[in-house]
């Protein structure tokens, strides 16, 4: 019988969302995903300690090409989250990694640069795309962000599962809530019926994962993004899974298209708010976790010396 990660990469592309070169290698992916808590967990690993410099942007890319040895696809590399709100500063620094790749001979077709799904971020990427700059829209969490993603013509979005499914429990203050409740399935499932719908080329990778279950009830999503320890879990076990995601289901769904201008984003994102927090929040985090990056690098460096 085949693994359930046989089966899986049968309806979506399986993307390794891991800072860890060895885990990417193991697991073949097509495409790779880092963020910077993934980097700052792999530039502690002795293992990865050749790829560690002083210079944040080119330690990013050092990774970036060492995953691309052992991937046929794409890796994404995220940009400073304290550019969030800077379109213009954001758009520097996707050019900054292009122009770093492209010096190491990788073609900018093998890169994503990934951007907080802010509207600033959204517009940043919606004009590096008309350069060729393939742009991953990330800490995704409200049905407005996504709509101005595909509208903004990125090429692909990052809707995250369990940071909605923690909020909610949280919320909730349960230990766990039902895959047929799952919020975070949801908002995958409606961007998912949204796009294909109405024919968005944007790709959805499915991220941030907690339960093999969640990833499972995505089947037929473009593309998911998957920890190291949940594809273990998913080649670990036998059985077939079900399609549950296909644009065939999605031609019968009756939702309407809802482009929207920066008040209405605004405002339709503002009502929502797990997705205001986890935004907010997922913005902190990763640039705490590059302030401890960087305090990380100049300590070995001094230690080097
Ligand atoms: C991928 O793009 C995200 O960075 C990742 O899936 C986040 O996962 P987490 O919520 O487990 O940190």
């Amino acid at each position: 019988m085949p693994s359930l990660l046989d089966c899986l990469r049968k309806y979506s592309v399986v993307v390794a969302d891991s800072g860890d070169i060895d885990a990417v290698a193991k697991w073949r992916p097509q495409d790779a995903t880092t963020n910077p808590s993934l980097l700052l967990a792999a530039a502690q690993d002795p293992r990865f300690r050749h790829l560690v410099v002083r210079d944040m942007d080119q330690l990013f890319v050092n990774f970036g090409c060492e995953i691309l040895r052992h991937i046929p696809g794409r890796v994404s590399t995220e940009v400073d989250a304290r550019l969030s709100f800077d379109q213009e500063k954001s758009m520097e620094k996707a050019r900054r990694f292009i122009e770093l790749y492209e010096a190491k001979g990788v073609k900018r077709e093998r890169i994503l640069i990934k951007l907080a799904s802010t509207w600033e971020g959204i517009r940043a990427a919606e004009r590096l795309e008309r350069e060729g700059i393939h742009c991953n829209l990330t800490l995704l969490f409200s049905f407005a962000q996504a709509v101005a993603c595909a509208d903004a013509g990125v090429t692909l979005i990052s809707p995250f599962v369990g940071r909605i499914y923690d909020w909610h429990k949280a919320a909730r203050k349960v230990e766990d809530i039902a895959l047929a409740e799952d919020p975070g399935v949801a908002s995958v499932t409606k961007i998912y019926g949204y796009y294909k719908k109405h024919g968005y080329a944007t790709q959805v990778m499915g991220a941030s994962f907690r339960k093999i279950e969640q990833i499972l009830r995505l089947a037929g999503c473009d593309l998911l993004t998957i920890a190291p320890d949940l594809l273990e879990k998913l080649s670990n076990k036998e059985g077939e899974i079900e399609r549950f995601l296909s644009p065939e289901k999605a031609q019968k769904l009756a939702i309407e298209k809802t482009p929207l201008n920066e008040a209405a984003f605004r405002w339709q994102h503002n009502g929502d708010a797990m997705a205001v927090e986890k935004l907010s929040d997922g913005i902190r985090k990763f640039d705490a976790d590059a302030r401890k990056l960087e305090a990380a690098v100049s300590q070995l460096s001094r230690a080097a010396a």
